[in-house]
């Protein structure tokens, strides 16, 4: 027996982005909160460096939208960067009402007391932080908040499986009805109904072999938004962090660039510095020159690593400041206070995603996206360190006014069918999934990475296409799993980012392709691809 829910709102995701909306709705408001996992689990969780904004009276807006419009290579919508700066302050202090601790300095009274950190790209110190394991602190207190919500209702260990549309259901006025779920532990999937649909999935980034991102990072979003009918934006600036531990046990673990703000450098294995050859700024250049210039170095020396070295400045200076990365490091042997740590970059950053305008609405009525999975305009090329977080609370704030607006008129009413298993029996042969898992996410390491080129872009292309119709028989005859879905949407959005890659024909931010080196003055918009199922939006 197939069970249905109806909400008002169908909230995907429970990272920043789904849980700061959550909190924004007024408490009448019945809200249903899907996760894939575990409540906390999610790139929020594992966020280290901070939460940028102006805090410090030396700073100003003005400068804030100065770094990220440079960072972002000349691609960023100058109105919503503004936007988002300006929002900055009032965001951190709507944080610290819900009760996050942030590191605080009590010498630093231009900032509010408040110590400030600095990472790449940024000109002044304001990255705002919980020493470095600021996405634990902001993600457990949100959920402690939810959680004491009567009017949310949460469920996890659920995956989305599709978004329900009325253009699918075969009506002529577009709308987002609601979602199919699986419920991972019953096997079985549910129809949930609701008023107004909200994407915050996160990121795509286990799209590639190796990530700093935790499991559910799939793109999931992005992919249900496309067959939806939703534009996708800017998916070939997909950021590589530059500085993930390297050691055969450590699965994903980041240092971060706020290492580099407090003046670590970056070494060969020979132990001399190279940044300064590759950028002024040295270690605090962007995010997309620091990790090219590893890129090139490692491939130059035949090297598996660079290193970052902190050792030089005060060993009890280390330990305060950086605490999860002292002691993560301590228990793989590496002592930080006294040695360089072994460092690789990984993908980290998902800057496309679902083209939402500045209410965090999609191209489909009824259906926003926020956080990671959306494209708003902020990063363009590239995102500067520590925007993301702040991105995630402005734009779950703007969605949220944008809903409680909507739910304020008459619904019409829908009929929404179940889901249908008739047609599908159990898979047979689940190594199809493992391998394909497996070869998507090692060819897009090694086409569609650091550097790319028209050459390998095909190729990937031609393994991407075949893949794809495997995957579509495969779905169209088994039942759903968790591993199926993840790997169907990982699929789509590898081609997403592919066909993206093969239309920029330039260098720009975090795309680089050896086939166009230099940036080309006349490509100053973003990527926009269209699905098959798109129906221009009524104006409103
Ligand atoms: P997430 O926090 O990733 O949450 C996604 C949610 O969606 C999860 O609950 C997941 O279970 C759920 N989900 C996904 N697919 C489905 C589905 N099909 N069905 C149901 N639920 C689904 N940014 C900064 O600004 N500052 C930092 O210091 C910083 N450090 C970082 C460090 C690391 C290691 C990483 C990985 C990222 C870091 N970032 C940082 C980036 C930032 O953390 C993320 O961009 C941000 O947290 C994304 O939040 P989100 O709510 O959009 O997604
Ligand atoms: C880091 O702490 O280095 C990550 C910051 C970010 O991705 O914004």
């Amino acid at each position: 027996m197939q069970s249905t829910h109806q909400h008002d709102v169908l909230i995907l995701g429970s990272g920043a982005a789904g849980l700061t909306l959550a909190l924004q709705l007024d408490p009448g408001i019945s809200v249903a909160v899907i996760s894939k996992r575990e409540l906390a689990e999610g790139s929020t969780l594992y966020a280290q460096g901070g939460i940028s904004a102006v805090m410090d009276r030396g700073d100003t807006v003005d400068s804030h939208v100065r770094d990220t419009l440079k960072a972002g290579a000349g691609l960023c919508d100058p109105r919503v960067v503004r936007l988002v700066v300006e929002d900055g302050p009032r965001a951190i202090r709507w944080l610290l009402d819900q009760g996050v601790n942030f590191t605080r300095d009590d010498s630093a009274t231009d900032a509010g007391g408040y110590h400030l950190t600095r990472e790449g790209g940024h000109t002044h110190r304001r990255v705002v932080h919980a020493a470095d394991a600021t996405g634990h602190a902001v993600e457990t207190t949100l959920e402690a908040q939810v959680r004491a919500r009567p009017n949310v209702a949460l469920f996890e260990h659920h995956i989305a499986v599709d978004l329900i549309t009325a253009h699918k259901l075969g009506q002529a006025q577009q709308r987002c009805l609601g979602a199919y779920i699986l419920d991972r532990e019953t096997g079985r999937v549910e129809t949930f109904t609701a008023r107004c649909v909200v994407l915050a999935t996160g990121g795509a980034n286990k799209v590639y072999l190796y990530t700093s991102n935790p499991d559910v990072s799939t793109g999931d979003g992005i992919a249900m938004a496309w067959r939806a009918g939703c534009r996708i934006a800017n998916m070939e600036f997909m950021q590589f962090h530059p500085t993930c531990l390297y050691h055969p046990k450590a699965k994903s673990f980041l240092v971060t660039e706020a290492l580099r703000g407090e003046g670590a450098r970056l070494l060969l294995p020979d132990g001399s510095r190279f940044m300064p050859r590759f950028d002024a700024r040295a270690e605090l250049a962007p995010r997309d020159i620091v990790a090219r210039a590893i890129d090139h170095e490692m491939k130059r020396l035949g090297s598996e690593c660079v290193y970052l070295d902190i050792s030089h400045r005060p060993p009890e200076f280390v330990r305060e400041h950086f605490p999860t990365i002292y002691a993560r490091c301590l228990e793989f042997g590496i002592d930080i206070t006294r040695e360089p740590i072994p460092v690789v970059p990984a993908a980290h950053y998902t800057c496309g995603g679902v083209l939402v305008d500045h209410q965090a609405r999609t191209d489909v009525p009824g259906l926003y996206a926020s956080g990671e999975v959306a494209y708003t305009g902020l990063h363009g090329a590239n995102r500067m360190a520590s925007n993301s977080l702040l991105e995630c609370l402005v734009y779950s704030r703007l969605a949220a006014r944008d809903i409680s607006a909507a739910l304020s008129q008459p619904a019409a009413p829908c009929e929404v069918p179940p889901w249908d298993e008739s047609r599908v029996t159990q898979a047979d042969e689940e190594v199809v999934v493992s391998h394909n898992w497996d070869e998507v996410r090692r060819f897009m390491w090694d086409y569609v990475g650091i550097v790319r080129s028209n050459k390998r872009l095909q190729r990937a292309k031609r393994r991407v296409d075949l893949l794809r119709q495997e995957i579509i028989e495969y779905y169209g005859t088994f039942r759903v799993t968790n591993d199926l879905l993840e790997l169907r949407n990982l699929v789509e959005v590898a081609d997403l980012i592919i066909q993206s890659a093969l239309r920029r024909r330039e260098s720009r931010g975090l795309h680089y392709t050896l086939d166009f080196p230099q940036k080309d003055p006349t490509q100053r918009s973003p990527t926009v691809l269209i699905p098959d199922a798109y129906v221009p939006r009524a104006r409103s």
